[in-house]
């Protein structure tokens, strides 16, 4: 276990005039799950490497329990890390590929066998130890690659997208099976994933990137209710936030076809902002009585998808077309004229010209559970 830390670092390729990462600023926990998630070609992949050193940062510094690496060679920072492209060797059996890296460093024949065994069995690929990789489904090659890195026992591990090349399903068990993986072990950890399911699901904190730049660094429920400005606010949550322009209007926020009442909080955070962005979450959105006219928005139902547990409802509201995630059964059609409400401390709002985030919201914590 180890605490990494990473102090203004970033990295321009040899040859390109921006850079891939800037001005990188984390310090972990000892033992945390990290995740590293944002749009394609945003640094994820480039700041694990730095991390392993496998790749040479051009700025600020690096350093794993107090001590600064820059410089040190990746075999020298006790780092194992897992890809996407897992890359076994074909020729060997499991228990050859999990403990190669041991052999390379000389360990004695029963050390590596108990140690092999051991993660075999946390895994539960213990009866595949003498098959070839060609003889495993893709799930298992992936835990026989996890299973690879952890024989190491290292102080860090790094995944970058170690479970893209899985099915849905698959992916969904082998997320679990890494979250309890990483209870029973506590090494710190960094997950890049693109998925911000995964990365919501799985992290303790959860570094957002674009372009090159962190834009958040923040738990899970932080991300949701307070996300720092406009892109995190779109891309953490399925299916993603509706936002409208709206202007204001005493205590309302208005717009094409919708007034919303601000509460409180929202009058003294909009205050001295003529335009405003009004963020909201498809689940806050719910089916309205027309003559409700305290905070709705009115529309034509474009697109219904039924889901089963909900039914997703795409509303155009003048120019804006809004998804809502309303209960399943409700009759509406495509056509149909339709209000749709959120409650005022459920509105998100931001500011136009900056995009930063005014007003979150807050999600009550059930303090009273009977256990
Ligand atoms: N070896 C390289 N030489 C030059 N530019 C590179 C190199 N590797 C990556 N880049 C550039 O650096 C930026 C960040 O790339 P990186 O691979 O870190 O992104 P990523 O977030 O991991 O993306 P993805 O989700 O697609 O894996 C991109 O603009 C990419 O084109
Ligand atoms: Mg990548």
């Amino acid at each position: 276990m180890a605490i990494v830390e990473l102090r203004h670092v970033g990295k321009r390729y040899p040859g390109s005039t921006s850079l891939a990462v800037e001005d990188f600023n984390l310090v972990t926990q000892d033992g945390e799950f990290v995740v590293l998630v944002g749009p394609s070609g945003c640094g994820k992949s480039t700041t694990m490497r730095m991390i392993a050193g496998l790749e040479d940062h051009t700025h600020g510094d690096i350093l794993i329990d107090g001590v600064n690496v820059n410089g040190v060679e990746p075999k020298d920072r006790d780092i194992a890390m897992v890809f996407q492209s897992y890359a076994l060797y074909p020729h060997m059996s499991v228990r050859e590929n999990m403990g190669f890296s041991l052999k390379l460093k000389k360990f004695g024949k029963t050390d590596i066998l108990e140690r092999v065994e051991k993660v075999a069995r946390i895994l539960g690929i213990e009866k595949l130890l003498e098959r070839k990789p060609r003889e495993l489904s893709g799930g298992q090659r992936q835990r026989v690659a996890l299973g690879r890195a952890i024989v190491r026992q290292p102080q860090v591990f790094l995944m970058d997208e170690p479970l893209s090349n899985l099915d849905a399903k698959l992916r969904v068990d082998m997320r679990a099976e890494i979250i309890k993986l990483h209870r029973t072990l506590g090494v710190t950890t960094f997950y890049v994933t693109h998925d911000q399911t995964e990365a919501m699901t799985m992290g303790q904190r959860v570094a957002v990137m674009r372009d090159g730049l962190v834009q958040q660094i923040d738990t899970p429920n932080n991300l949701y209710q307070r996300p720092a400005n406009r892109f995190v606010a779109g891309f953490i949550g399925t299916p993603s936030m509706n936002f409208l322009e709206a202007t204001l209007d005493g205590d309302r926020v208005v717009g094409e076809n919708f007034s919303l009442v601000l509460d409180e909080t929202g009058c003294a955070a909009a205050r001295d902002h003529a335009q405003i962005c009004v963020g909201i979450r498809p689940e806050h959105l719910h089916l309205s009585r027309r003559d409700d006219h305290s905070c709705r928005l009115t529309g034509t139902v474009e697109v219904i998808e039924p889901l089963g547990a909900f039914t997703l409802m795409q509303v155009r509201v003048g120019k804006t077309v809004m998804t809502a995630q309303i209960e399943p059964g409700r009759r509406v059609a495509m056509g149909d004229a339709v209000a749709v409400a959120c409650s005022a401390d459920k509105l998100y709002l931001f500011d136009t010209k900056d995009n930063l985030l005014l007003k979150g919201i807050d999600l009550q914590e059930d303090s009273d559970l009977p256990w």
